[in-house]
Parts: C-alpha cells; sequence; structure tokens
C-alpha cells in the first residue's frame, strides 16, 4: 500500500479540494500518512493568490527535493491553483513529478501511475462540469466538529486584480440533492456544524433553486446542525438569503462580506459590481434583519493608482461599518490578470506597507471593540476542544464565529454549551459556564 502526504495552502476551498483527493486516492488503494518521511507520494495543494503564498511553496518545493534525493521513487506532486497557473513551469524545474489543476483530481491515480514510471506527468485543463459531486470526501481535521461541503466551483466573475477565475475556471454549481446527501452523513457521522464553500456562493443556482433555496434546504436537512457558508459577494448577497437566515436558528450569524476597497474609484478599477455606498446599504439591511449578526470582511491596500484620499476612504468605511474581523492585504500583482495587463502597479512598496499597518491599527481597535460589546452576554458554543493555553480550558466559537475559552473540565468537543463572556482581549471572549442559579 502506498502513502500519500498532502499539504494543503491557500483558502478553505483547497482544504474540501485536499479531501476529495484523499479519497480519490483512497479508492486506489493509497492511505493518508501525515509524516512527509515516511510517505510514497508527497503532494502539495497549492495557492496563487499573492506572490507570497507561491514563494512559500517554491519554498517547500525545495525541502521536498531531500526527500525525492534520499529515497528513490518518492514522487512531488503540485495540484490546484499554482499547478494550474504555472503548468509546465513546474514540470521544467525539474523538482516535481505530477502537475495536476483544480479540476484534474480524477486522473491523479494515473497521472502518479505513469510517473512513477520515470515520465513527469501533467493535467491541468479545466471543466464547465466537474463539481465531484459523488466523491465522499475523507475528511483531514482532527477535531471531528466541523467539516467544509463544497458547493460550487470555478468564479464568473472577474475583479481586475483576482488569478482565481484563472487558476479554477468557469463557475458551476453542484448537485443539491449531492450537497443535501452530504450535509446529512456529516450529520450521521457526528459533526455538529457545516460550512457551505464557495468562492460566490450567492450565485449558486441549480436547476431552479439559488442559494436562499439551498440554504433552506440544507438547514432543514439537517436542523441537529450548524450551518455556515463563505464566501458572499456584496454583489450577489440576495435579501432572500438575508430572510433564509434570520428565519433559521441553526444558520450562524456571520457574514464575511469582503469590501476589498471603501472607494468607489478603487472599487470600480477592481471591477467589483458594487459601490461604497451600495456595499452600506447591504451592511444596514443585515443588521435591520439580524441585529447580532456579525460582519467580517477583506480588504486589498495600495491597488493600483490608490490615492491617500483613496486609502482614507476604506478606513473612514472601517470605522463606519465597524468590522468584527477581517482578513487584511497588500496589493499584489498577478500575472494575467485584468490589473496586470491594465495599470501600473504604482503603488511603492512602502506605501502599500504602510497603508496596510493603517488598516490593521484601525481593525484591531475595532475587534476589541466589538468583543467588548459581547462582555456580559451569553452564547451558544460550539466546542472544539482544549484552549491552545491552558488544557482546563475549553474552546469553541459561538454563531458569530467569534472564538470563546472558559474553564471546563466537564464537556467535550462536539457539545454545546453556553457561556457568559466576563471579559475579552481582541481575538477572544473570555468566559465562563453559564449558570442558570446563583450561588
Ligand atoms: N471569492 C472571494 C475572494 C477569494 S480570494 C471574494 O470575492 O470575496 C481572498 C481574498 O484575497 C480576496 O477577498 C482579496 O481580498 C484577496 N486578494 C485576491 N487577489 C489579491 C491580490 N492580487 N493581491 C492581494 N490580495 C488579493
Ligand atoms: Fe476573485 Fe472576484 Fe471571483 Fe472573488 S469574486 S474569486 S475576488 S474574481
Ligand atoms: Fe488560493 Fe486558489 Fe483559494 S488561488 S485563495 S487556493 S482558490
Amino acid at each position: 500500500m502506498k502513502k500519500v502526504y498532502i499539504e494543503t495552502y491557500g483558502c478553505q476551498m483547497n482544504v474540501a479540494d485536499t479531501e476529495v483527493v484523499f479519497s480519490l486516492l483512497g479508492k486506489e488503494g493509497y492511505v493518508r500518512t501525515e509524516e512527509m518521511g515516511e510517505a510514497d507520494v508527497i503532494l502539495a495543494n497549492t495557492c496563487s493568490v499573492r506572490d507570497n503564498a507561491e514563494q512559500r511553496i517554491w519554498g517547500r518545493i525545495e525541502q521536498f527535493q531531500f526527500q525525492r534525493r534520499t529515497r528513490p521513487g518518492v514522487l512531488v506532486g503540485i495540484l490546484g491553483c499554482m499547478a494550474e497557473r504555472l503548468k509546465d513551469a513546474l514540470l521544467e524545474s525539474g523538482k516535481v513529478d505530477v502537475v495536476a489543476g483544480p479540476d484534474a483530481y480524477r486522473s491523479l491515480p494515473r497521472l502518479l501511475a505513469a510517473a512513477s514510471q520515470g515520465h513527469p506527468q501533467i493535467d491541468v485543463l479545466l471543466s464547465r462540469d466537474e463539481t465531484y459531486g459523488d466523491i465522499a470526501p475523507v475528511r483531514v481535521d482532527t477535531n471531528g466538529v466541523s467539516a467544509f461541503i463544497s458547493i460550487m466551483r470555478g468564479c464568473n466573475n472577474v475583479c481586475s486584480y483576482c488569478v482565481v477565475p484563472y487558476t479554477r475556471g468557469a463557475e458551476r454549481s453542484r448537485d443539491a440533492h449531492s450537497i443535501v446527501r452530504e450535509a446529512c452523513e456529516c450529520a450521521q457521522r457526528g459533526y455538529r456544524e457545516i460550512t457551505l464553500l464557495g468562492q460566490n456562493v450567492d450565485s449558486y443556482r441549480w436547476e431552479d433553486l439559488d442559494f436562499a433555496g439551498l440554504l433552506a434546504l440544507v438547514a432543514e436537512s439537517v436542523p441537529a446542525l450548524r450551518i455556515r457558508f463563505s464566501t458572499s459577494n456584496p454583489q450577489d448577497i440576495s435579501d432572500a438569503v438575508l430572510e433564509t437566515m434570520a428565519s433559521h436558528d441553526n444558520i450562524c450569524r456571520h457574514i464575511h462580506l469582503p469590501v476589498q476597497s471603501g472607494s468607489d474609484r478603487m472599487l470600480e478599477k477592481m471591477r467589483r459590481r458594487y459601490t461604497r455606498e451600495g456595499y452600506l446599504e447591504r451592511v444596514a439591511k443585515i443588521r435591520a434583519l439580524m441585529p447580532d449578526c456579525a460582519i467580517t470582511t477583506d480588504v486589498i491596500a495600495g491597488f493600483c493608482s490608490e490615492t491617500e484620499e483613496d486609502h482614507r476612504d476604506t478606513l473612514s468605511l472601517f470605522g463606519t461599518v465597524g468590522f468584527d474581523a477581517a482578513f487584511m492585504f497588500q496589493y499584489s500583482e498577478r500575472p494575467g490578470t485584468l490589473a496586470a495587463r491594465k495599470y501600473p502597479d504604482d503603488v511603492p512598496p512602502e506605501v502599500k506597507t504602510r497603508r496596510l499597518e493603517e488598516i490593521i491599527a484601525l481593525q484591531n481597535r475595532l475587534s476589541l471593540e466589538s468583543n467588548r460589546r459581547d462582555v456580559g452576554k451569553t452564547f451558544r458554543v460550539l466546542v472544539e476542544g482544549p484552549s491552545k493555553r491552558n488544557p482546563a480550558e475549553l474552546c469553541g466559537r459561538n454563531s458569530q464565529n467569534k472564538m470563546c475559552v472558559w474553564p471546563d473540565t466537564v464537556h467535550r468537543a462536539g457539545d454545546f454549551v453556553d457561556v457568559t463572556v466576563k471579559d475579552c482581549t481582541q481575538a477572544t471572549l473570555l468566559c465562563e459556564l453559564f449558570r442558570i442559579f446563583v450561588e
């Protein structure tokens, strides 16, 4: 039996894909190992979204060479977005045996078999209809509490900075029956939470079913599970989705709503199809329907031609919304994208860094303020396991996706527990078990 080791980089979609790859290889007799040193096949499922993501993977490819040199027969394969973007260039490096893009995983057993005969293999064909809908993923997360379910692949937007449409191909939605079936299987296996994944979940459409319909269907099919979803594009998140959330207690009160910039001039150049005002209108609607809903975001500092005024617009938008958390990045030009072809990457690196630092400093304050507002509140949390810092404490997330920790030697991973927030840091709610009786 051959052993396969996979490292996963990038977004949650890649985590879900790695689970599909384990399943596809498992059917061919491969077994999973967590020890690179004993693997016959070493795979990296990669990300191309920013240059530093790719640089990190090149570094890992160098480290894989030691295994290849010292243990003849070991195969190194690159999967995912970087495989799709760099194609032959990866093979030409002489450092990898197999290159397989995101839609080519069914070919992996064949590619590995051929590569083991000494012929490097590549398959980077993108598909119009591949969704791996029939593949039961082999869950690789260790907590056994929370599972990802991919509901669509690819992306039909052309945000000018973004490489994803090139690496993942055209958007396609997965058969709703197979999604519901997978959700039910998760419930049967003891999972307590599922996250529906897509680059743009709000444009899900399968036959007559849109995302609001799918969300309701899943929530009602597995009433004992908590449902999350990601990512929502501000241009597409509909009132129907918000109303579905509001009317189902098991859909978590959290929306990840990437804004990218607070300046209309930048949004237009980024080809995001909403304005600052439109974004704020969506935020207002979310809060009107669900006052307790957390809103988090992604932002890019230093996109092409960004001025200080544009940057101040981003800061002011952050202040206005008061995000609960954010992922914050410096613009990284990606070859082949519209921005790379059309607009000079002209904000100096030190300016990008300074602007990013300003956004981070502001968000740190906003995150702390958001957490302080929760002190005194009681939340139902899903126990993930012992907290990292203190084995006498458990940790888990509330519906708003905030990390909670509390002293507890009774409950276990997978339990739902009510906790009251006593204090907080910028990243964590410090809680204690909720008590009904006053002692
Ligand atoms: N589909 C999601 C985003 C996926 S990429 C959406 O539309 O929101 C995740 C995040 O990476 C993006 O939201 C963006 O903030 C960031 N990102 C994408 N391309 C980037 C680039 N070229 N440079 C810097 N950050 C980028
Ligand atoms: Fe990239 Fe835009 Fe598609 Fe998100 S919606 S994956 S940012 S092109
Ligand atoms: Fe990266 Fe590909 Fe995801 S580029 S962010 S792994 S879709």
